[in-house]
């Protein structure tokens, strides 16, 4: 819990406390007028201030501390919601809900980049490993990852989020886009794929993945020696390397815009996400939920690298503050889509969009490909 692991990443103790200290600004001091609890606490989590490579240094809660933080918190927040006028059509924190969707989508966001760092300790037991009743379970037999191809139209598409409901600042405005017919991949690319990438090109091998000492590869993620499975998507592999893949089988990545034009129809309840699987399912899964052009996968199992820098869409308005995503538009990002199987299920659309540095692989990124119609 108190240990940095990487410099890349918070110890837990950090995200919990800000999760906690999120939910304080937000619901207890911005909704419900209340004073700080502990009064300056706030900036050692706010995550601009501090980045991730100085979090363990902070004189940040620990042990009964926080827990006795989390839940006067909580306390509190409830206390807010008794007395509050839930919606208010007026005011836009509270349009449709909007502050509470937007505390529970950074609580989840934030399990998942827990998630990243418990692959990185050795010997870590999951509480459950194996497909619960909710578990949306993926058709019996997966169709097959072959690398088949689905075209895809173009012409004029609408991109982004509607006006109604709940999305992130930078998924607006709806705006229509003009695209040139292209392919997409049917499926995510495997570590089938991938493994033979290495052995042509001496290519980047992703994170969690050791030679056996033969021609396979074992996969190491939680200190685990399991066999890798050569059906399942290829996973923690960085934007140069998606790119290098991509360029090497004749192809390359999707640009956002067409992947969400690919995307359209898929469909976030029968896919796998929430952390319930607890890794992949076979490339073709779901063959039975496919996006209105035949792609499988698109939502769930891996977030999909895509050749676009994280920029703003035309008429962006920054809401409810510039550090949700403002502060990181430009060239240094590059743009994934789709969420992973350690993505939480609210917290992904068709329109969502997540972005990191090119470099970076402990995140849960593989990709799929694309190519113009000609
Ligand atoms: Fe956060």
């Amino acid at each position: 819990m108190n240990r940095v692991w990487t410099p890349i990443l918070s110890p837990l103790i950090w995200d919990l406390g800000h999760i906690a200290n999120f939910e304080e600004l937000w619901l207890v001091q911005t909704v419900g007028g209340r004073d700080p609890l502990r009064g300056d606490l706030g900036r050692l989590y706010d995550a601009i201030e501090n980045p991730r490579s100085t979090r363990g240094e902070l004189p940040i809660l620990r042990g009964d501390d926080l827990r006795s933080y989390l839940d006067e918190v909580r306390e509190r927040t409830l206390e807010v919601l008794d007395e509050v006028e839930l919606e208010d059509p007026d005011d836009p924190l509270l349009r449709e809900g909007f502050v509470y969707e937007m505390l529970i989508a950074h609580e989840h966001q934030h399990n998942e980049t827990m998630l990243q760092l418990i692959q990185m300790v050795d010997g870590y037991e999951p509480i459950r490993r194996e497909p619960v009743d909710t578990y949306p379970a993926p058709a019996a037999e997966p169709a097959g990852g072959g690398g088949d191809m689905c075209l895809v139209a173009g012409g004029e598409v609408e991109i982004g989020a509607g006006p109604g409901g709940f999305a992130y600042d930078n998924e607006r405005p709806r705006h229509t886009v003009r695209l040139a017919p292209f392919w997409i991949d049917r499926t995510p690319v495997t570590n089938a794929a991938w493994a033979d990438f290495v052995a042509a090109t001496g290519g980047e091998a992703p994170m969690y993945w050791q030679s056996d000492g033969g021609d396979w590869w074992v996969h190491t993620a939680m200190g685990r020696n399991e066999p890798l499975d050569p059906d399942l998507p290829v996973v923690h592999v960085s934007w140069h390397a998606a790119d290098a893949f991509a360029r090497w089988a004749g192809k390359r990545l999707p640009t956002e815009l067409e992947w969400e034009a690919a995307a359209r129809g898929a469909d976030r309840d029968r896919a796998n996400l929430d952390q319930l699987a607890f890794g992949c399912a076979p490339a073709g899964s779901y063959a039975d939920a496919a996006s209105d052009w035949g792609a499988v996968q698109m939502l769930g199992d891996v977030w999909e690298w895509t050749a676009s820098d994280f920029v703003a869409y035309p008429g962006f308005r920054a809401f409810p503050y510039p550090e949700y995503s403002e502060a990181f538009f430009g060239d240094r990002f590059k743009v994934l889509r789709g969420g992973a199987w350690a993505t939480r299920r609210n917290v992904i659309r068709v329109s969502f969009r997540n972005w990191d540095l090119p470099e970076r692989r402990q995140i849960f990124s593989g990709l799929r490909c694309a190519r113009d119609a000609d």
